[in-house]
């Protein structure tokens, strides 16, 4: 009477699609048992874990268990660095909206369960926003909007993390963003993020990573990672379709033809490095969403 699934890292906003579009990735991941207790406790093993609160007020997936009205027992084998823009905080939440769904039988689908796990993010970001679990639960590009949640399947690209060894936490990164935009960025961004949902139902890898350079997330946050220009000049000229800020960052993801991938890996290390920041880097592919293992 265990279920044990795998719920993967997540890259929110794609540049103009702040807090709408996320991409499921394949790695890192979360390994996240959940079994019936007497009581809701939570116990963390892995990256992170010391960082990570038990308290289940406190944890993302505390809050969803607490939400879904299940005493249950939570074991997260964490694999996704906290505070890294990889949805961390989704990965256990959309991993046990998953997990209690399936040991209870409740009979949710995956675009349902999307709205119970964003509630989740409200320990870990102060609002429940559903950019990250959504692509954790459904795979692929995900858009988000007002609880409802579609997923788009993506063309077979690579997709390389650089994680440079700097903590920005969510919360900072959303206080960096201005209240109000001008009209004419609002304008260029809806125009970004229109145009990357066409190259996904278009299956067009260059028109993804064209629209990746918005002028919201990465005018207002790049400032906050050092090295940020060069870093993606460097994956652009090893051949990256585009690059972006992960989330709320400091992570910078580049989507890429698979074949270049090691080679763009590299050159944003190389670069990370010349400012004196050392990083990990993952080179992975777009995931399918959360499934038991
Ligand atoms: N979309 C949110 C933000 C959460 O950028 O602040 C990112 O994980």
């Amino acid at each position: 009477d265990r279920i044990r699934v795998k719920a993967s890292a997540t890259s929110a906003n794609l540049g103009a699609g702040f807090d709408v579009l996320g991409l499921a990735l394949d790695e890192p991941y979360d390994v996240i048992e959940v079994e019936p207790a007497d009581r809701l406790a939570i116990k963390v093993i892995g990256v992170g874990s010391e960082s990570i609160p038990l308290d289940p007020e406190r944890n993302t997936a505390g809050l969803v268990a607490k939400e879904m009205g299940r005493d249950v027992l939570i074991t997260i084998y964490s694999g996704i660095r906290p505070a890294s823009g990889l949805g961390s905080s989704a990965a256990p939440a959309a991993g046990v909206a998953f997990a209690i769904n399936e040991l209870f039988s409740l009979g949710y689908t995956r675009e349902e369960l999307v709205p119970i796990a964003a509630r989740g993010e409200v320990a870990a970001a102060g609002v429940a926003h559903a950019d990250n679990v959504g692509p954790c639960l459904l795979g692929g590009l995900t858009i988000v909007c007002g609880g409802q949640a579609e997923s788009l399947e993506m063309p077979e690209v690579g997709v390389v993390a650089i994680m440079p060894d700097v903590k920005v936490s969510t919360r900072v990164a959303r206080e960096a963003l201005p209240a109000c935009i001008p009209l004419r960025e609002m304008v260029q961004n809806v125009g970004k993020a229109c145009m990357l949902v066409a190259g996904a139902a278009k299956k067009d890898p260059y028109l993804i990573g064209r629209s990746l350079a918005d002028s919201f997330n990465e005018k207002y946050r790049s400032p906050l990672i050092k090295g940020y220009e060069g870093v993606k000049a460097g994956a652009m000229r090893e051949g990256a379709y585009g690059v972006a800020i992960s989330g709320s960052g400091p992570t910078m993801i580049a989507l890429c033809p698979r074949d270049r991938a090691k080679a763009i890996e590299k050159a944003m290390r190389d670069e990370f490095l010349s400012y004196g920041i050392s990083c990990e880097s993952f080179v992975t592919r777009v995931g399918r969403g959360v499934k038991i293992i």
